[in-house]
């Protein structure tokens, strides 16, 4: 595992002369001072990469990294034959898989245009589908794999595009009926309006006052943050995160989510669809999707943001927040068998700071599934952790996101890709990747989801299998040093998702029916796949998407005597 573990945020020689600008106060380079120590000090590098010369400036500065892994495909270069041709794809590996050149032509279908620029990809391309809903807009979260695709491929503007055109719209004044929302709120969804009559083109948002259920997209500014970091790692471009329009748009992120209230936890609290899971699941709380995604914004923000007046006071709170999240999350939020057993025993009713039990959880709210579910090796973030409250159902992207932000250790990290060998059935099935495990029925599922016919058992948000988190599987694998367990999910996805035409999603208990309302070319699932192949071709990718366990940052925590765990 520890070879690939360099692979994650370059090397420093690398970035350094990969980058067009290097600037003082950037910390991304900073931050990737320590990989590079690490890099150096664990030279368990078996094969050399063919790597070619034509390649753009960021790929070169993993020359050195991108030697660490186990099995992977050797490489060659062409060069690009045609415009449309994934520059990736052809000159990553001998013979692409057939659906890739589909794929990339499917994608190229979803892109969007505003005024005769591609601002970003509509959710679905079905138009066998009698309900367009809101699949014709263009969605924050679910833009995110088609970015790494275009960015991987060496396509970045229209990721720049997009980070500009939804940064206007968080600048809108946003109201649902009478009341205001917050400044720093991004859109879940926006679509552009083409008159061909007078030629113009025009841009509605949805920042939830249209969504079904108006359900707040916590995740997106989240994702947005996130996505910057990416497009600065992969183009080696400070200069966009450096104006002041992107410093602003992510301090108003921020400033929504560090705000002082009655918190007694420094996880955020959420109402329920609040995030890719975006109708009544009972996530509400404090979920694990959202937790791991504010902990890697934090993180990405922190190397963006500049050092000047407004830029420290944020800088100095995301530190504070960090510090405590990481802790909390890793205390309480984890589960493996050790910590089942100790649950299991727990007292109840403690008073005072000394309690063991410091949610008064009662042994008795466990459920039975759980006790066969956890395997004696490997181990998970559960889904919600509030007072007389664990949700112990396993979710795929809080997990994932956990270990790409290095907000699980790299123990932590490493039994979760643990419990995807044991419970293989259970979590992959037929098609990568259940969305969460398992299923709410019957009774729980009437009071839980409010009788959601879309919603029933082993379908859709309720343990249907979503092919657009194989990306984030993917680069889990290749984080943790696992990469034939990708290999093993993108096997199982070839072989359904073109002839089913890239469903949305796959119901049943093993992810083998396309799914009940699933839309067919689902732009995520297309990009997703496309996302996993070339992370697993060249896994210098992984650095856009990656953070490194951030030891800077220890040092100056140490200093403050006001953090008691
Ligand atoms: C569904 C999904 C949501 C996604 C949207 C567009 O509402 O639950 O996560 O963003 O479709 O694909």
């Amino acid at each position: 595992m520890d070879c690939v573990n360099v692979l994650l945020d370059g090397g420093k020689g690398g970035v350094e002369s990969g980058l067009k600008n290097v600037s003082s106060h950037c910390s991304i380079s900073e931050m990737d001072d320590y990989d590079l120590s690490k890099l150096l000090e664990r030279p368990r590098l078996n094969i050399e990469r063919q790597r070619s010369f034509d390649e753009r400036s960021l790929s070169e500065l993993s020359v050195g990294l991108a030697r660490g892994l186990d099995h992977y495909e050797s490489a060659y270069s062409p060069g690009r034959s045609a415009l449309d041709t994934p520059a990736s794809s052809a000159r990553n590996s001998f013979e692409p898989h057939p659906m890739v050149a589909d794929a990339w032509e499917a994608l190229r279908r979803s892109l969007v245009h505003f005024r005769g620029q591609p601002v970003g990809t509509i959710a679905a391309y079905d138009h066998a589908s009698e309900e367009v809903l809101n699949y014709d807009q263009v969605f924050v979260r679910d833009f995110v794999p088609s970015a790494l695709a275009f960015l991987m491929n060496g396509e970045p503007d229209i990721v720049k595009n997009f980070l500009l055109k939804t940064l206007q719209l968080q600048g809108w004044e946003k109201r649902i009926d009478r009341f205001k929302l917050g400044e720093g709120a991004m859109p879940a969804s926006f679509k552009v309006l083409h008159d061909p009559v007078r030629k113009t083109d025009t841009i509605v948002a949805d920042f939830g006052e249209s969504a079904i259920g108006r359900v707040a997209p916590i995740d997106s500014g989240f994702w947005w943050i996130i996505l910057l970091r990416a497009y600065t790692k992969s183009t080696g471009d400070l200069s966009l995160a450096e104006t002041p329009e992107c410093q602003k748009g992510m301090r108003l992120i921020l400033a929504l989510c560090l705000s002082e209230g009655f918190d007694t936890f420094p996880t955020l609290l959420c109402a329920d669809g609040c995030s890719m899971i975006d109708r009544r699941m009972g996530i509400y709380g404090y979920p694990i999707e959202i937790q791991s995604l504010f902990f890697m914004a934090l993180r990405a923000a922190l190397a963006m943001l500049k050092h000047d007046a407004e830029g420290k006071e944020f800088i100095e709170r995301i530190v504070k927040r960090l510090h405590a999240l990481s802790y909390h999350m890793r205390s309480y939020f984890w589960l493996d068998f050790q910590q089942l057993n100790d649950i299991y025993r727990y007292k109840t009713e403690e008073y005072s700071h000394t309690a063991v039990n410091k949610f008064n959880v009662i042994p008795d709210s466990i459920p039975d599934w759980v006790f066969d579910f956890m395997p004696t090796r490997g181990g998970y973030f559960i889904g919600n952790v509030s007072p007389a409250r664990m949700d112990f159902r396993w979710f795929a992207l809080g997990n994932c996101v956990a270990i790409l932000s290095s907000l699980a250790t790299p123990e932590q990290a490493s039994a979760i890709m643990d419990l995807f060998e044991e419970r293989w059935e259970e979590l992959v099935g037929e098609m990568p990747l259940k969305i969460c495990y398992p299923a709410i029925e019957s009774h729980e599922w009437r009071i839980v989801t409010g009788c959601d016919p879309k919603n029933t058992r082993w379908s859709y948000h309720n343990g249907g299998s979503w092919p657009v988190l194989l990306w984030l599987l993917t680069a889990a694998c290749i984080k943790t040093g696992r990469p034939q367990i990708a290999r093993r999910a993108i096997d199982l996805a070839e072989s359904r998702l073109l002839k089913d035409s890239w469903p949305e999603y796959y119901d049943g208990k093993l992810g083998r029916y396309i799914g009940k309302q699933a839309r067919k070319y689902q732009t995520w699932s297309i990009a997703g796949y496309l996302v996993a192949k070339m992370m697993l071709e060249d896994p210098s990718h992984l650095g856009m998407i990656s953070l490194e366990e951030d030891k800077q940052m220890k040092p100056v925590l140490k200093r403050s005597s006001s953090w008691t765990c």
